[in-house]
């Protein structure tokens, strides 16, 4: 009580100084401007890894001791969780803009926020509810629309550690145990979501359960090795079965999130395809194989350190021939970057998405730009050009924005990206280091007038 007392206060405080990250999860409507043209060139530090971090943030609230969570990327997915965990009367307290302490005082075990229904990691706080309360109400998830996103293999794993689960009105997914029991859970296609929300659930079930054909992301070890460190007892993540021994609670713990693989990746390709040279910083080589290993392979360079991997790329690539798979494989999230670069690139491509079945949507606006690429079914078959050209181009979801800035970073003259807001859930101030390799991105409100705008600009520009 008096903890909880002592961390109301120091909350309040907080609110009362000029905070200076963004602890707030409302959308300003933005569009980037960007004259295209530069190549990136200097160094770039990736954030914790937002994937990781929306796992980590359901698991705090599972213990009633304080945790610290650091390396917590400032994105609106991540505000949003934060905000949702705090109507439900957990303290959240944003030390500084990549430090949280949370202390899991929930009042209630039903989430309230309309915002969670915009994202797809709502869903992790079922799994947390579930393990430490055995009853929970969470909005359907929502996230990036890149196709349908079923959740029965949630709910097939919630059910089988002894949940009763169903879908009430208004989308509301409902779960609630007497008790939950471990138990051996075969899942029927490989899901990251679904690994995460009952590898949690799990965790304060009694007895032992087993996971098969779970996922192996590396954000799935990192939310294990979270739980472990608050006295979770789990092994195996990382590979294809985790054993979880349910406990019966957990306690506090100091946690770093790790880096961002999809940041970091889309900067990786970001330099390539603007034939630049960045040094690209606080990075696990390990988890970037995939994507080194196809830049190596259609002519970058990638120099590899401890903790940091530098991609230079002097002259126009070549093709390649790409096909998304979990982790291992080359990640679907990194699907239109490479699909961008390789619009780019010398020769025919072809890019084959096997995870989310409607992740195209984005070719349009590329094609728009020059770009010529045909989509057949999951299979994107590409012929480089030379160059783009600059238009005006909205993006569909998180990951496709980003590729769109990366076109627009490349092609001739001015590009305009609407709808930046969606990269927001994801990026945390992605123009702002873009800038400082050198790109010319400003971030406007939707409001402004682009056209006096890019005038400015180009004025600028000659004087
Ligand atoms: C997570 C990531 C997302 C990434 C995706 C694949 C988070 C918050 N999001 O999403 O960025 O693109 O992994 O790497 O971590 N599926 C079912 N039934 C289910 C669950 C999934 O059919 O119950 C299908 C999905 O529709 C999809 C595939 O399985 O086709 C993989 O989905 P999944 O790994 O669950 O992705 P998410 O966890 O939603």
């Amino acid at each position: 009580m008096l903890l909880k007392i002592v961390l109301e206060i120091i909350y309040k405080e907080n609110q009362r100084k000029d905070m200076p990250f963004r602890h707030n999860a409302s959308f300003i409507m933005s569009k980037y401007i960007i004259k295209g043209g530069k190549p990136l060139a200097g160094d770039v530090i990736i954030n914790g890894a937002k994937n990781a971090a929306l796992g980590i943030v359901a698991a705090a609230i599972m213990s009633d001791d304080m945790v610290t969570i650091e390396n917590l990327p400032d994105v609106w997915d991540i505000n949003v969780l934060l905000d949702a965990i705090k109507e439900m009367g957990a303290i959240v307290d944003r030390v500084d803009r990549h430090t949280v302490k949370i202390v899991g005082s929930m009042c209630s075990s039903a989430v309230d926020n309309e915002n969670m229904r915009k994202m797809r990691g709502s869903y992790y706080l079922l799994g947390a509810l579930l393990g430490k309360y055995k009853r929970a109400q969470v909005p359907l998830p929502g996230g990036c629309n890149i196709g349908s996103r079923p959740v029965e293999q949630h709910i097939k794993g919630f059910k089988q550690l002894g949940a009763k689960v169903e879908i009430t009105y208004g989308g509301i997914l409902s779960a609630e145990a007497e008790s939950l029991k471990g138990s051996h859970i075969f899942f029927d296609i490989v899901s990251v979501g679904a690994t995460i929300n009952v590898m949690l659930a799990a965790t304060l079930s009694s007895g032992v359960t087993i996971l098969e054909n779970v996922a192996k992301e590396p954000h799935i070890v990192d939310v294990a090795n979270f739980l472990n460190s608050m006295g979770a007892n789990i092994k195996g993540a990382g590979t294809d079965v985790i054993k979880i021994r349910g406990v019966e609670k957990l306690h506090g713990s100091t946690y770093s999130i790790i880096p961002d693989q999809i940041e970091a990746g889309t900067f990786m390709l970001a330099a390539a395809a603007t034939r630049g040279d960045v040094l690209i910083k606080n990075v696990i080589p390990k988890h970037m194989e995939a994507i080194s290993a196809k830049l190596s392979e259609i002519g970058a360079e990638v120099i590899e350190n401890d903790d940091s991997i530098r991609v230079v790329a002097t002259e126009r690539l070549s093709s390649a021939q790409i096909k998304t798979f979990a982790y291992p494989g080359f990640p679907t999230d990194m699907q239109p970057q490479m699909t961008t670069l390789l619009a780019l690139s010398n020769g025919t491509s072809t890019v084959t998405e096997n995870i989310f079945d409607n992740r195209f949507k984005y070719v349009d606006e590329l094609t728009r730009m020059g770009a010529s690429i045909k989509v057949e079914g999951n299979v994107a078959i590409i012929t480089g050009v030379e160059q783009l050209t600059g238009a005006t181009i909205c993006s569909p979801d998180l990951r496709a924005g980003a590729a769109l800035v990366m076109a627009g970073l490349v092609a001739k003259d001015f590009s305009v990206v609407e709808q930046v807001e969606y990269i927001e859930r994801g990026y945390e101030e992605f123009e702002v280091k873009l800038r400082s390799l050198g790109a010319e991105i400003e971030k406007v409100p939707d409001d402004v007038d682009e056209i006096t705008y890019i005038k400015k600009m180009r004025l600028k520009s000659i004087s």
